[in-house]
């Protein structure tokens, strides 16, 4: 498909279907993780996959944005690797797991499935839930499945603000 076609029909999906999602389909989106770029390539990203029961009860007491997906991917970083802005000395782990994350999301759009970037839980509780090492911090999550036949994209996600009230040139 047509890159803006796709940016632009994306959604947050926030209701799924229980239809399983192919293992081809799950290996489409991890690669999309894979070839993201990071900061000096410094890959820090470590993706946790939530698709047993156990696991999604857990994702699910821990945030209402975990919705009904039937797998979670769970992006985090490890706090080891990320680069350090020798300016400002800020760490690019945060901005690395972002472009991870939106790469699954498209990829996911590619290939038929709904997703929604959520960073509304408690990355604290995820941690000590999934007794995740020491150096990992969890950063996002991404629901991903098929789109459930009444889902529809929420009011806000069509609010664009105007090009021009974007883009300064200077
Ligand atoms: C960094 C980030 C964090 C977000 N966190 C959440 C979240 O916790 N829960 C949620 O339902 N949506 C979350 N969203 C989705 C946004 O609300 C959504 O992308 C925005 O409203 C535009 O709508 P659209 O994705 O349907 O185009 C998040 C999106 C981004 C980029």
């Amino acid at each position: 498909m047509d890159f803006i076609k796709l940016a632009t029909e994306r959604f947050s999906t926030r209701d799924f279907s229980s239809r399983e999602i192919e293992e081809e389909k799950l290996e489409i989106i991890k690669n999309a993780a894979r070839v993201a770029p990071t900061a000096k390539n410094n890959q820090p990203h470590k993706i946790y996959i939530l698709k047993s029961e156990e696991a999604l009860k857990k994702i699910r007491e821990n945030t209402r944005c975990a919705f009904n997906a039937p797998v979670v991917f769970a992006v985090c970083i490890d706090g080891e690797k990320q680069w350090k802005q020798p300016f400002t000395g800020e760490l690019s782990g945060n901005i690395d797991a972002g472009i991870v994350t939106t790469h699954m999301m498209l990829a996911a759009e590619s290939v038929g499935l709904g997703s929604c970037f959520v960073c509304y839980f408690d990355p604290m509780k995820f941690k000590k839930d999934f007794s995740l090492p020491e150096n990992i911090t969890p950063v996002a999550l991404l629901p991903v499945g098929y789109k459930s036949e009444e889902c529809e994209p929420a009011d806000r996600h069509f609010i664009r603000n105007e090009i021009k009230d974007t883009f300064i040139e200077l």
